[in-house]
């Protein structure tokens, strides 16, 4: 449960005691939506994060499996990302984090769980992203969004941007080049900033925001300014989270800890 319940420029603000406290239930409003798109049209489709913010959420998704609580097995998956280039089997791959970390252990179909291919031409690879944008329109678009946030505030790899707001909120999923304090945080995955990709491939800012509900987490002290430029400061491609509050009223929902709302007033 929340200690405290903020609305916050159109957001609402979950705070929690601690980190996984918000990620279980984070869990189970997934697992809520996932009950409730399968009764409404036989299906759901959620788009998946990752990254080190989530992996308590992915830990109870398991359990709640194992319990037969919640099944996958009418359930569609899209992760936000993959570096680029990136061979799927590769530990530092985030198609490798997602089998680790859910699909291998709960009763998704294999040709459910998509997550972008890192060894796609790169002749082909906006136009294999845009395609994977008409996947999702095709199967009735995202039920759910799950986000983290980057210190620059990214979400997926939408990197901060001189784009105008109009253009910013319709770009679609395609290649990007990643900013330098994206590469200097994956750093420590990848044995130093040299070997960090590039590259990467991503949501859109555009797919995003087209989902029904979004799932903000964020947690630690290092969250803390970018969470309240985000809530706060000007609504710009420049703070790629702050794009959030251009959706109407009760779409977004952040679940966060003390340390990450600590920069924003009351
Ligand atoms: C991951 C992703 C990124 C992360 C963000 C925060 O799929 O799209 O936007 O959510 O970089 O990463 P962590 O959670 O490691 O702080």
């Amino acid at each position: 449960m929340p200690v405290e319940t903020r609305a916050i420029a159109g957001a609402t603000v979950h705070i929690f005691p601690d980190s996984e406290a918000a990620c279980h239930a984070a869990a189970n409003q997934i697992a809520r939506t996932i009950h409730d798109a399968v009764a409404s049209r036989g299906r759901a489709v959620l788009g998946l994060a990752t990254g080190q913010t989530p992996l308590p959420v992915y830990r109870r998704l398991v359990e709640l499996n194992r319990a037969k609580e919640v099944s996958f097995a009418k359930v569609s998956t899209y992760n936000l990302d993959e570096y680029y280039p990136m061979a799927p089997g590769d530990t530092q791959s985030y198609r490798y984090y997602m089998e680790q970390h859910l699909f291998q252990h709960v009763d998704l179909a294999v040709n459910a769980a998509h997550v972008f291919d890192g060894t796609v031409p790169a002749s082909f690879a906006n136009e294999y992203a845009a395609q994977v944008d008409g996947w999702i329109a095709r199967e009735g678009g995202l039920d759910l969004q799950l986000l983290g946030i980057g210190r620059n505030g990214h979400i997926g790899f939408n990197e901060p941007s001189d784009a105008t707001t109009d253009e910013a909120v319709k770009l679609p999923s395609r290649v990007m080049n990643l900013h330098t304090v994206t590469i200097t945080d994956a750093a420590h995955e990848f044995g130093g900033e040299g070997d960090v990709p590039r590259q990467a491939i991503t949501l859109g800012v555009g797919t995003i925001l087209a989902a029904r509900s979004i799932l903000i987490l964020a947690f630690g002290a290092r969250k803390a300014e970018i969470v309240a430029q985000a809530l706060r400061g000007p609504i710009t491609p420049k703070v790629p989270a702050s794009l959030l509050r251009t959706l109407p009223e009760g779409r977004v929902t952040w679940l966060v800890d003390h340390a990450a709302i600590s920069a924003v007033a009351g």
